[in-house]
């Protein structure tokens, strides 16, 4: 840290396109807060910037799935996402948006040096373009059979049924997702950022400038770098975006992955208009940026060489990207509502902000994918914040309003084990300190409890409560101790649990948290007045983690039950022409209606097949009305066994498809027919 003066962190800016949710929090906003929040406490000059990622393909798809705008969209999920982050205290500086005007100007004016000083290389090629909509596709506006699973709504660029990663060249009977047409090739132009050209200094300022990168992320860069980079266009035919400002692009924007990254630059610009350079342009601000591991070539890589091409900027000093975090063993999947909301946790458990950010820091996928259950949420709440954290501070607080009138006690009788207690204190900090700076935030966490775990021992070892009895100064003397461990707690923690360590700063009278005073044994002097005791934390009961698993299950079942009628039933086993030849299928027209009495399901009908007028009994009354029902011509299966269904002899069947998700509807010829005309 000596060399720099201050310290720009970005978090990556979330897609607008839904809420957020336990594996974003855990990955990247979490980890980027604490470390804001314990520079800050350092006295560092830092800078927090995010905002939402508002372009790009799929909110253009979710508009057209809900018949409204891209905008409406991301007006609707930027507001959620904002509130989720103020809500489990992501501390930003500014969280804006890159529908922003400001945004736009930005991305715009970079995109043109760029252009201008020919840093592009222009070229034609050949997408794929929907004749009936007029449009270029995007690869998930493509959709087909996926080859691996069979799956027939695999998208150009994915099957989410099976998870592969596919080509719309993969996919069996691909099509347009829009118009449903077939695909034809149409040439168009579009601007790359040639890659190849910068693989040389990456190379070196990666691989060589920053072997200290965390070991997943240096790795990626590493085999993206020796599989040779190549040139990654920076355009799309698109409407929705950042339009490529340059004659003759109309119906282009820049690529999300374009603009999206200048959003830090935007957004910094946004909140210090005046000053926003000196955090991007000089050497000694240090740039930080925060993201889950599919960020990572774009902000070691693609972000640093556009950065470069334009001038000026400096480049990031670490990348400190996280694995995944998975949900009860399954991925976290947004289209199949296998996730955590952060908006749903905090109605299920409010005020419980910090639980959340314990847990997920305590098991967060630093070095690899890691699994998040509501078991272990419960388990590390009751076992390590209630029993040990919260009930070391409780009794600290409870016995010294019960001896001492809530007034730090004079330490009257010091023994060696205070002695050795306290003098762990500062090892702690340093120990702290050191991870942090080194981004592994689990390992600091682990610290902090150990702080509370030393303090926890001690005030069990010393038994204040049964020295009171018989030595009063020794017990002044314990509860001296476990006060200043108190108010170390307080600073260590305030990174990672911040509305807890608030609570606490308030129990304990303390102005303001100072890390300088993190690891000292007399923060609190004697004679200080603390308030009455406040809880803590709160134990989570089995019955709270067993609604949470059951709501899970419900939404898998739910989405199980979804993809199931979407799916055309199976096909039946081959027969023959003579098979098909027996059945006397015809026209006839309705003449009369009515529903059969005591049933919801029946109509009772007097059709007109041609050949004579006859009466059936069809299972249609909750698709049609008998008043739809008259004049309507149908198809017929006339030569059926007849049957008596509810007292009524039931001449033949009427033809009806059945819909995917059950609802049915009549076949009727395509314009009038001769009543009786065969079908075959
Ligand atoms: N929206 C992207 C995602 O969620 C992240 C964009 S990060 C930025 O994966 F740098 F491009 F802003
Ligand atoms: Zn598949």
């Amino acid at each position: 840290m000596s060399d720099y003066k201050r310290i720009l962190v970005t978090s990556a800016l979330p897609y607008a396109n839904g809420p957020v949710h336990i594996g974003h929090l855990a990955g990247v906003y979490v980890p980027a807060d604490i470390y804001v929040r314990y520079q800050r406490m350092r006295g560092r000059e830092v800078l927090f910037v995010c905002g939402s990622d508002e372009h790009g393909v799929p909110i253009t798809i979710k508009a057209r799935q809900q018949g409204c705008t891209p905008q409406d969209i991301v007006d609707k999920y930027h507001s959620i996402i904002k509130k989720s982050f103020a809500d489990f205290g992501i501390d930003f500086d500014i969280y804006s948006r890159t529908s922003s005007k400001i945004h736009h100007e930005t991305a715009s004016e970079f995109f043109r040096k760029l252009y201008d000083e020919g840093k592009f290389i222009e070229k034609e090629s050949e997408q794929y373009y929907d004749e009936e909509a007029k449009t270029f596709l995007a690869d998930r506006y493509i959709v087909g059979t996926c080859p691996k699973c069979g799956n027939e709504g695999a998208y150009g660029d994915q099957c989410e049924k099976c998870g592969s990663t596919l080509s719309p060249e993969e996919l069996i009977n691909p099509h347009s997702a829009i118009s449903g047409s077939p695909l034809v090739k149409r040439k168009t132009k579009h601007w790359y950022l040639p890659l190849d050209r910068d693989e040389q200094w990456l190379r070196k300022w990666i691989l060589e400038d920053h072997k200290e990168w965390k070991v997943n992320v240096y790795g990626q860069c590493k085999s993206w770098l020796d599989g040779g980079l190549l040139p990654r266009a920076v355009s799309r035919d698109l409407d929705w975006g950042v339009p490529v400002p340059v004659e003759g692009a109309e119906g282009k924007v820049l690529y999300v992955w374009f603009d999206a990254p200048i959003g830090y630059i935007s957004n910094t610009k946004e909140l210090l208009p005046d000053s926003w350079e000196k955090w991007w342009k000089s050497e000694d601000t240090k740039l930080v940026h925060f993201i889950g591991k599919d960020n990572i070539v774009f902000h070691c890589i693609v972000f640093p060489s556009m950065l470069k091409a334009y001038g000026d900027f400096i480049l990031p000093d670490n990348v400190p990207a996280n694995e995944f975090l998975n949900l009860e063993g399954d991925k976290i999947s947004t289209s199949r509502n296998w996730a955590v909301w952060l908006n749903e946790y905090l109605e299920d458990f409010p005020g419980m902000q910090d639980v959340l950010r314990y847990v997920l820091t305590a098991n967060a996928p630093e070095t690899k994918d890691n699994d998040f259950t509501w078991k272990d949420f419960q388990t590390r709440n009751n076992s390590e914040l209630v029993a040990i954290y919260g009930n070391f501070v409780n009794r600290a607080v409870v016995l010294t309003h019960k001896y001492f009138d809530g007034k730090v006690p004079v330490n009257a009788k010091p023994e060696a084990v205070d002695v050795e207690t306290l003098a762990q204190l500062p090892q702690i900090r340093e120990a702290i300190e050191d991870y942090i700076e080194h981004y592994k935030f689990r390992e600091a966490l682990k610290e902090a409890m150990n702080m509370a775990r030393i303090g926890n021992k001690y005030i069990s070892d010393t038994e204040p409560w049964k020295v009171a009895k018989t030595d009063i100064d020794r017990t002044a003397s314990i509860l001296y101790t476990s006060l200043q461990i108190c108010a170390n707690l307080a600073i260590a923690f305030s990174p990672f649990l911040p509305f807890s360590s608030a609570k606490l700063q308030q129990m304990l009278c303390l102005d303001k948290l100072s890390w300088d005073d993190l690891g000292r044994a007399e923060i609190m002097p004697s004679g200080h007045q603390i308030a009455p005791a406040q809880l803590m934390f709160a134990k989570i009961e089995d019955a709270q983690i067993d609604a949470q698993i059951a709501k899970l299950q419900a939404s898998k079942a739910a989405h199980e039950a979804a993809a199931k009628v979407s799916a055309p039933a199976p096909a039946k086993a081959e027969c023959i022409f003579e098979d098909f030849e027996k059945m006397d299928i015809r026209t006839a027209t309705v003449l009369e209606a009515e529903k059969v009495p005591n049933t919801d399901k029946l109509l009772h009908l007097k059709i007109d097949t041609g050949l004579d007028v006859r009466e059936l009994v069809s299972g249609i009354a909750k698709y049609y009305t008998p008043e739809e029902m008259v004049g309507k011509q149908i198809c017929i299966l006339a030569n059926l066994k007849p049957r008596k269904i509810k007292g009524i002899v039931s001449q033949g069947m009427i033809l009806m498809a059945e819909q995917p998700d059950g609802k049915m509807r009549i076949i009727s010829p395509e314009e009038r027919l001769e009543n009786g005309s065969t079908i075959g």
